[in-house]
């Protein structure tokens, strides 16, 4: 099943590329019950192709792997421009749930994110009750991750966020393509704005 290579190519990745993951969620593919997602493109600016040439050796596969599924995924967005997001950011981000309490792989206790954002995208400062690990698998952007300073972040690096730290995004040069693990409470909950 295609959507088993998905998760293959992700626990594959994480053992060689991003061993602090691996705490996040469970690695047995068996552990998880399996829903089908219902496909829903991203918008017209999601260019995952060309997310391939940004990648490095270890990230290639499963960015190769996002790209093939990608009209079978369900990409979604959780703000609008109610939330003050420009239609140009709305037309150049998504992001698709592999394990989630709401599928594809189902779990209770962890969420593991794909998020795309276009090149020049400001994130603005945000942030939410999980722990979280951006896991870079193509582009690159620069964090502002609140008691550090910024950081350019590129493909196989990693930025960890503690519970509440405000974090926001500029995606320059970017694009930004991220395997984004969560744990702990409130993991399909919104995410607080400025
Ligand atoms: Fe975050």
């Amino acid at each position: 099943m295609e959507f088993d290579a998905l998760f293959e190519d992700i626990t594959t990745l994480v053992s060689k590329g991003f061993p602090e993951a691996t705490a996040y969620f469970d690695q047995n593919r068996a552990a998880y019950d399996f829903q089908d997602p219902t496909p829903n493109e991203p918008p017209r600016g999601v260019d995952l192709s060309a997310c391939i040439p940004l990648t490095n050796d270890l990230t290639r596969p499963l960015v190769t792997q996002i790209a093939h599924l990608s009209d079978r995924l369900n990409w979604q967005q959780t703000y609008s421009q109610a939330d003050g997001f420009s239609r140009d950011f709305l037309n150049n981000y998504a992001w698709l749930n592999v394990i989630s309490p709401d599928g594809m792989f189902v779990s209770e206790t962890a969420r593991v994110t794909i998020g795309y954002w276009g090149q020049g995208l400001q994130y603005p400062e945000h942030s939410h009750a999980p722990e979280e690990i951006y896991c870079i698998l193509a582009g690159s952007a620069v964090f502002h991750s609140e008691g550090h300073p910024p950081r350019l972040a590129r493909a196989g690096e990693m930025i960890h966020h503690t519970p509440h730290q405000k974090h926001a995004l500029d995606m320059t040069p970017g694009p930004l393509l991220a395997l984004i693990p969560w744990r702990g409470d409130g993991l399909v909950v919104k995410s607080n704005l400025k």
